[in-house]
């Protein structure tokens, strides 16, 4: 992008794809140096240590723990092992695409369920399980909406799935919540939960690729079943490691992302730019043509997400930065709004 727009590389502000705004924790940062220095050696392929620092943490076993290459991994390996051609896989129509795809790749059908207001609609999910439903994915916050799901209605509507039904809680965004819902009852009462998480956000180690998902411990060695021996890397376990143990990187990110959320909100909509309320590291924000505004922001060397993909092109989303960052985007914002081409962001486009 910097090439084709004769910009500095360093100059360029990605605010794509919902990564921590405060980069990597830096005990993590040490712990995987360290660690690089047996690089020529296998990692564990279990992750026991990273398991039983998980479950202290979490309070679970380690048996019920699974480390993938990112939750991303871990969500495809539960498609693989639990459903097929025949099967049906359900998820909310603007929810996180890896559901859908990971239906796609194993032949089973995509069943994609209306989102009213941007928010998952339980009653509608709840509606559309059938006897070939295997599993249902719901991310808390949703991406890209930002969207959250009240605990109680959510735990209401898992106890009356029937018994076939995998339950999929995508904990991706869940550290920047005060209360997340916590699944973890519902796994010892004998729910089909399984929940994933990761250390792609808010622990700031997308580039390592570390997740887990927790659940049944007879779930957990299905899925040990379809792994790759060694799906996770030395590296990744020994930064998740240290990463967990730095709490003071994580409370800093969390009141970053607060802080760079208001900025935004408070800033598109001191442009005039409609931005439904989000609960993650990134927020929507409504343009009247949002191809045109990206390609705008791009030349500037700025690169938020556009949603073609998910049926939202009324939308941008993007990543909460820094409050340089954050300002330097919505600075751009204003310029575009004196300048020529101020309609293509306040239109009159349809708005949710
Ligand atoms: C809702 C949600 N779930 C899961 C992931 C996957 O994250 P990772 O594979 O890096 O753990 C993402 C990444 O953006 C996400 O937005």
């Amino acid at each position: 992008m910097a090439r084709e727009f004769g910009l500095d590389p360093n100059g360029v502000l990605k605010l794509a794809s919902n990564e921590n705004a405060m980069g990597p924790s830096p005990k993590a940062v040490e712990a995987a140096a360290q660690a690089m220095r047996h690089a020529h050696l296998y990692p564990d392929g279990s992750a026991i240590a990273l398991r039983e620092k998980l479950a202290e943490v979490r309070g679970l076993k380690p048996e019920q723990i699974f480390v993938g290459t990112g939750s991303n991994e871990v969500m495809v390996l539960l498609a693989q092992a639990f459903a097929g051609p025949g099967d049906e896989i359900i998820f909310g129509e603007y929810a996180f695409i890896v559901y859908k795809l990971a239906a796609l790749l194993f032949g089973a059908k995509p069943v994609s369920v209306p989102m009213p207001g941007l928010a998952h609609d339980l009653d509608a999910m709840a509606d559309a399980v059938t006897d070939r439903t295997r599993i249902i994915f719901m991310p808390c916050p949703n991406n890209p909406t930002g969207t959250v799901v009240d605990p109680d209605d959510l735990k209401s509507f898992i106890r009356q799935l029937p018994e076939h039904v995998i339950f999929c809680f995508d904990e991706a965004y869940a550290e920047y919540l005060d209360e997340p819902a916590d699944l973890r009852p519902l796994i010892d009462e004998g729910y089909k939960v399984f929940c994933t998480r990761t250390f792609s956000k808010i622990y700031g180690l997308a580039s390592l690729r570390v997740g887990y998902g927790y659940g049944d411990p007879e779930l957990i060695k299905l899925l040990n079943q379809v792994r790759q021996p060694f799906n996770s890397t030395g590296i990744g376990q020994a930064a998740a490691l240290a990463a967990l143990d730095d709490h003071a990187f994580v409370t800093r990110s969390r009141e970053s992302n607060r802080a760079g959320l208001k900025q935004l909100t408070e800033g598109f909509k001191r442009l005039g730019l409609d931005c439904p309320p989000s609960e993650a590291n990134f927020v929507l924000m409504a343009v009247a043509d949002s191809r045109k505004v990206f390609e705008l922001l791009e030349a500037r060397g700025i690169i938020v997400r556009p949603l073609h993909g998910y049926g939202l092109s009324e939308y941008l989303r993007v990543t909460v930065g820094t409050e340089e960052e954050n300002t330097r985007l919505l600075g751009a914002l204003e310029e575009l709004l004196a300048g020529p081409d101020a309609a293509s962001l306040k239109g009159e486009s349809e708005r949710r």
